[in-house]
């Protein structure tokens, strides 16, 4: 019996032209290249140039994943755009990615699950193309973090940077076995108690301002690993598959030592992982997109690999994917 799948026709990603290197931050705060590096394997990051939008860095990042699918954007009919860096309070930017891209019909929105909200994303995306609604879909992850950041707090700017990534997906009739290509799984976390361990310090209904990000750097560290495991182990237990079929592990970019315990963790080989932490920083909702393309782009990630991605952010919340590509 044929299965409805959301598979993957292209991706797609921006990043600002602007490269900030660690050594470049230790001239204005107190801290060095080598404490970075050593904490969160970071060496360098990109920084929107003040004209840009996060709306701007999604737009190029969807144009790019609509040419690498070979997708004529009139055919999209939903947009999902998962960013806690919005141009605005609203309207969503994802309305602004939709004219951006010339299309008048279909659905945007924004969705924010912070650094988990691509895989957030592709769970809503993945259920509204299985429904038979919609038929090709643009899921995007667009961030400018700079724009949010104390850049006098060393314990948060030096993590995180700007970028957007893109994927397409199209409802397709898949076989129903194990060569199924699209999505196979996905699943969801919250847990609010964990709310003020990462945070922005701002919004229009409380302050009626922005903010800025605060963290317990070692209060997320010391839960992401095991919240990141056990989503994961949910996905190769409804799939039955293994660590062992996994082909590419993808997980959101926030610190080396995060990615590579989890790894190490689910017994996932090193050479499985793709990493880009270092050139990216933490690109909250855009980070997994970032990776993919980085490795759809050098070769590593081809059709019908067994692919795994992973967030965990603020909320906290956290989640898996497992597709076949
Ligand atoms: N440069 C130099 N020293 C620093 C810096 C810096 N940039 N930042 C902090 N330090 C100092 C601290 O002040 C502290 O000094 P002290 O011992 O004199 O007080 C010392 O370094 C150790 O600080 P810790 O915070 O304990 O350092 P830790 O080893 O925990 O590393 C880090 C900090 C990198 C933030 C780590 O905790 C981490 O990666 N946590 C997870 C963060 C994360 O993944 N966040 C993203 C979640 S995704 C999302 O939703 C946004």
């Amino acid at each position: 019996m044929t299965v409805l799948r959301s598979v993957v026709l292209g991706c797609g990603s921006y990043l600002p032209a602007k490269v900030v290197t660690n050594a470049d931050l230790a001239r204005t705060i107190d801290t060095s290249d080598e404490w970075i590096v050593q904490r969160t394997g970071i060496h360098q990051r990109h920084i929107a140039a003040n004209n840009e939008l996060t709306s701007d860095l999604a737009i190029a990042a969807a144009r790019a994943a609509l040419a690498n699918g070979h997708v004529d954007a009139q055919t999209i009919d939903l947009i999902v755009l998962a960013t806690s860096t919005p141009d605005n309070t609203f309207p969503a930017s994802a309305v602004t990615v939709q004219t951006g891209l010339g299309l008048t019909r279909g659905a945007a929105f924004d969705l924010q699950a912070v650094c988990s909200g691509f895989v957030y994303a592709l769970a809503t995306v993945d259920g509204l193309l299985r429904t038979g609604t919609y038929k090709r879909a643009l899921v995007v992850g667009a961030e400018t973090f700079s724009r949010i950041l104390d850049w006098s707090d060393r314990t948060t700017c030096v993590l995180f940077g700007d970028g957007a990534g893109a994927i397409v997906l199209e409802a397709q009739q898949q076989p129903g076995n194990r060569e199924d290509r699209g999505i196979l799984t996905t699943h969801l976390r919250s847990d609010g108690r964990h709310k003020t361990k990462l945070y922005v310090d701002g919004g229009p209904s409380s302050t009626q301002t922005v903010g800025h990000l605060r963290m317990e750097g070692r209060a997320v560290f010391k839960h992401a690993v095991a919240m990141i495991t056990d989503v994961i182990e949910d996905a190769f237990r409804a799939t039955g598959y293994t660590a062992a079929d996994i082909d590419w592990f993808v997980p959101h970019q926030a610190n080396k030592r995060i990615i590579d315990d989890s790894a190490h963790k689910l017994g996932i080989a090193t050479e499985k992982v793709v990493t880009t932490v270092g050139q990216h920083g933490n690109t909250s909702a855009a980070s997994i997109p970032l990776a993919l393309n980085v490795a759809v782009k050098d070769g590593r990630i081809k059709k019908g690999d067994l692919v795994l991605l992973e967030a965990m952010g603020g909320g906290f919340t956290w989640g898996a994917t497992l597709l076949r590509w």
